[in-house]
């Protein structure tokens, strides 16, 4: 066999392949965007080579929970993402999504989270994968479309459950979507556009991902003291529609429930005996989306992520805010609206607890657009394999890559994604494994982490020795064929 010619050569790498084995020193060589040979330290031989030695090779990241539909097209370098190691988003969780919906009115929270009523310009998701592909992002995006936003194309009123011919309109809107590849339908019935739908309405949208071959996310209508009647009706609605069911951002939220992931890890378990269930969490002990004054209870601490009318205030605690206003902290939430803030909710022992279990992706569940963003976005990569795995020993390295890629690529049916092997596309991340470290901090929270070397994208390279270099070569990420996908 004649040698191949390879556009590059990633040389003398230890290789966590993200199977979760045990690391392996090798070359590897990259051929037309994808992993040609993996063959002995030092035998492969081209022009186009990085010098792994010391470093660790893993498949490039997947976040499995984002809310990136706009950044994607605004900011198509993504660095919040990139300089994570993150080679693959999945937009349009917790049931927003950009697309489908040619906006006519205001959006409302928490579609305002990702845009305004401009940006809500796509009346299909077919219009979103070309805008995203003329865009050319730096990484990878596959996406979700959302419930709220089917919702506010077909109802009027959202403050009921969905007649018959709405849902038969949301229906085709998923469809429609679901046919040029998005990967799955999500929901948020925490949420007030989604909130007064029953499961009725959700099974019968989930049967459209289901028919197409995809997944079900859900943001579960209650993380506090009713998480467990949630969790079902979730899993519920998965059976219903025999679909994968993927529980978002997993927690027990608020004092009062502290402890509790015993309780529901437990529960989801059980569910596993009888139909397929990820789950997807964040490394932090706060959560953050829009600043509603229903969720201010005077019990735990929130600060201020984004403010329209009070850009000055945000960084700072709502009780702080209240107390020079002389108000209380609803009053004072309200004054701030439009806003968005960070809810220090959870225990640290739940948060480890759903961590360690082993079958919990990662994903940053990261607000682009906040101006005072929760450290997640920039973090959360490389805090679960820095602070929770190196330094606090709660998995091995090679089980926190695992669950950042061939775990994550498994659930959302990307194909020839999220490890490294022969004939896989060449998503990488070369990093430090002594020094990698988130650098975001509540305070601080624009930092980019330490200890990413390399990132290469579809065979190019996106990150050179730690600095973004200006390729641009993700791809949409269809639903199963890369036939499909574009560019
Ligand atoms: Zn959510
Ligand atoms: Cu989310």
């Amino acid at each position: 066999m004649p040698t191949p010619t390879f556009t590059r050569i990633i040389s003398n790498a230890t290789v966590l392949d993200g199977s979760g084995q045990a690391a392996y020193q090798a070359d590897v060589g990259i051929a037309l965007g994808k992993i040609h040979t993996i063959a002995a330290p030092h035998s492969l031989q081209g022009s186009q080579k990085i010098d792994a030695s010391g470093l660790v090779l893993a498949p490039g990241f997947i976040d499995v929970h984002t809310h990136d539909d706009r950044e994607a097209l605004d900011h198509p370098s993504m660095l919040p993402k990139l300089t994570q190691g993150v080679t693959t988003v999945i937009t349009g969780n917790c049931g927003i999504s950009l697309a489908p919906w040619k906006a006519q009115f205001a959006p409302p929270a928490p579609l305002s989270l990702i845009g305004q009523e401009k940006d809500f310009r796509f009346a299909s998701v077919a219009d979103y994968f070309e805008a995203l592909a003329q865009g050319q992002p730096a990484i990878n995006v596959g996406a979700l479309i959302g419930h709220s936003t089917l919702r506010v194309n077909a109802m009027q009123d959202l403050t009921r459950g969905a007649n018959a011919q709405e849902i038969a309109q949301m229906q085709q809107l998923l469809e429609e979507g679901m046919r040029v590849g998005a990967l799955g339908f999500s929901s948020g019935l925490f949420y007030q556009p989604s909130k007064a739908a029953d499961n009725t309405e959700i099974i019968a949208l989930a049967k459209i991902s289901a028919a197409a071959g995809g997944v079900y996310t859900s943001h579960i209508r209650d993380e506090y003291d009713g998480v467990i009647a949630a969790l079902a009706e979730a899993c519920d609605a998965g059976q219903a529609a025999q679909l994968p069911v993927i529980l978002s951002h997993h927690k027990c939220a608020g004092p009062a429930n502290w402890g509790r992931t015993c309780e529901t890890l437990a529960y989801i378990q059980q569910r596993r005996l009888t139909q397929t269930i990820g789950v997807d969490a964040y490394p932090y002990t706060a959560g953050s989306t829009v600043l509603d004054p229903n969720y201010v209870d005077g019990v735990i601490r929130i600060m201020l992520s984004f403010s329209e009318p009070h850009p000055e205030m945000v960084g700072r605690d709502l009780a702080d805010i209240a107390q020079e206003w002389g108000v209380n902290q609803k009053q004072a939430a309200i004054r701030l609206q439009p806003a968005g803030a960070v809810y220090f909710q959870m225990h640290e022992d739940d948060v480890r607890r759903v961590l360690s279990d082993s079958n919990t992706m990662i994903g940053s569940d990261g607000l682009p657009h906040d101006t005072h963003p929760h450290p997640r976005l920039w973090g959360a990569f490389p805090r679960v394999l820095g602070h929770y795995s190196r330094d606090e020993k709660l998995f091995s390295l090679s089980e926190a890559v695992r669950r950042m890629t061939t775990l994550s690529a498994d659930h959302f049916g990307l194909k020839q994604r999220g490890r490294i092997a022969q004939n896989c596309w060449a998503d990488l991340v070369l990093f430090d494994p002594a020094t990698i470290a988130d650098q975001a901090t509540f305070s601080n929270p624009k930092q980019a982490a330490m200890g990413i070397h390399w990132v290469l994208v579809n065979g190019e390279i996106a990150l050179a020795n730690g600095v973004p270099t200006s390729a641009r070569h993700g791809r949409v990420l269809r639903r199963q064929s890369e036939a499909l996908e574009l560019n």
